[in-house]
């Protein structure tokens, strides 16, 4: 009989695991080991040539971490995945599998920092050349696209300026070219955006993120289709070797079971801060995707299922005046990082995007009184009551 198929919050829980495999342990076992004994001498041959299934050697697989990646393909409807050490050891990963030297990749105007760090290195040392898209309409994305481009890579909504690409219109243009597109998928996570089922190829986490939820790991995670998760399983991820140890996957499985009870809150929270922010004498310009007046709004209501927990508002004054205001703040912590229990404040300019030149940051939007707010999960008006008396103070 065919297994019936469950809803998200039910498979956040049991997707991936069976007991019955693991001596009816309730909770996935954590595999703390580097490799794994064979049974003879043949049995190793037999793994190594991969005529038997099994494992071998932690970097080449391990069951804790197999757990993880079989349920987070079922999250993201695609056929597989893979678990890495970070989320940028997942976008090398990725990125290198795709191309060779004298390819070009699109990228939506604004990425994450490292992610663009990354695209420099791979143009500079390995001539694979990179572009950056507003990716606003049809014909941009389509003049945008060059002979040579080999993938397009999109965050959405993009770190930090809340900006959103089309999933469904860019992944129809890319396939009528036979391009990949892969998505930054952290700032949603499943629960909010699945862009396989938009038509997206490969999807990009840094689990660090919403995935964890606890603020303890570093991890990454690669879903797409199977042929090309055993690719870059047997190359960019066996040889470079960016592999996630067998306990960090264990808290991952451990903190995912909660992820559409958090995105919830995170969300809702989000959602009465952006009331309080978007109308406070001291803030400038407001950036959520759940703001009616965004630009983006009706792509938000198409392809997310809410708004999720991230704020980016500029402050009135000078970049001291928004460092000012950071550290006025109490409750709310100073930190690079978000999706966590605690709510974090950051300065993209001079933190996650310090790496970006500043002709290169001010044409992704990135003031110098911008501040992204990622909301935790306490209580909204605790976090609203810290932030007022921070403004009171500047
Ligand atoms: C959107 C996005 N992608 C990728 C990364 C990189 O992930 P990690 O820090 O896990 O390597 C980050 C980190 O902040 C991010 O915000």
């Amino acid at each position: 009989m065919e297994k019936k198929k469950a809803r998200f919050e039910t498979e956040v829980i049991h997707a991936g695991y069976s007991n019955d495999e693991h001596q009816g342990s309730l909770v996935p076992p954590l595999y703390q080991t580097s490799t794994f004994t064979f049974a003879n001498a043949e049995q190793g041959e037999r793994r190594f040539a991969g005529k038997e299934e099994g494992f071998i050697y932690s970097r080449l697989g391990n069951p804790t971490v197999k757990i993880l990646e079989n349920k987070m393909a079922v999250l993201e409807k695609g056929e597989a995945a893979l678990a890495f050490s970070s989320g940028m050891a997942a976008v090398s990963a990725v990125l290198m599998a795709l191309t060779k030297t004298g390819d070009h990749i699109l990228c939506s105007q604004g990425v994450y920092g490292c992610t663009f760090g990354l695209m420099e290195l791979l143009k500079d040392k390995y001539g694979i050349g990179h572009n950056f898209s507003l990716m606003d309409s049809k014909e941009t994305l389509e003049n945008d696209i060059l002979p040579n481009t080999a993938c397009i890579y999109i965050e959405t909504p993009i770190n930090p300026t809340m900006k959103l690409v089309d999933l469904e219109m860019a992944a129809r243009i890319a396939s009528e070219r036979g391009i990949p597109v892969v998505v930054d998928n952290t700032f949603c996570s499943p629960y909010l955006q699945t862009p396989i089922e938009l038509g997206c190829d490969i999807v990009i986490h840094s689990a660090t993120k919403y995935i964890c939820g606890h603020g303890d790991v570093i991890a990454g995670l690669v879903i797409g289709k199977k042929e090309f998760i055993e690719t870059v399983s047997r190359t960019t991820q066996k040889d470079i070797g960016g592999i996630i140890s067998p306990f960090d996957a264990w808290l991952l499985l451990r903190g995912i079971k909660t992820l559409p009870v958090r995105m919830d809150r995170h969300s809702a929270n989000a959602a009465h801060l952006f009331e309080f922010l978007r109308s406070h004498e001291k803030v400038d310009s407001i950036y959520f995707p759940g703001d009616p007046e965004h630009l983006d709004y009706e792509i938000m209501k198409k392809q997310m299922k809410q708004p999720g927990g991230l704020i980016s508002f500029t402050i009135k004054g000078t970049k001291e005046t928004a460092q000012k205001f950071i550290n006025h703040l109490q409750l709310i912590k100073i930190a690079v990082s978000l999706g966590d229990a605690e709510t974090l404040i950051q300065h993209p300019a001079t933190m996650t995007h310090a790496v970006v030149p500043e002709e290169e940051r001010r044409k992704m939007g990135i003031e110098n009184t911008l501040l992204r707010l990622s909301v935790g999960l306490e209580a909204w008006e605790d976090i609203r009551e810290d932030l007022e008396q921070a403004f009171d103070k500047i």
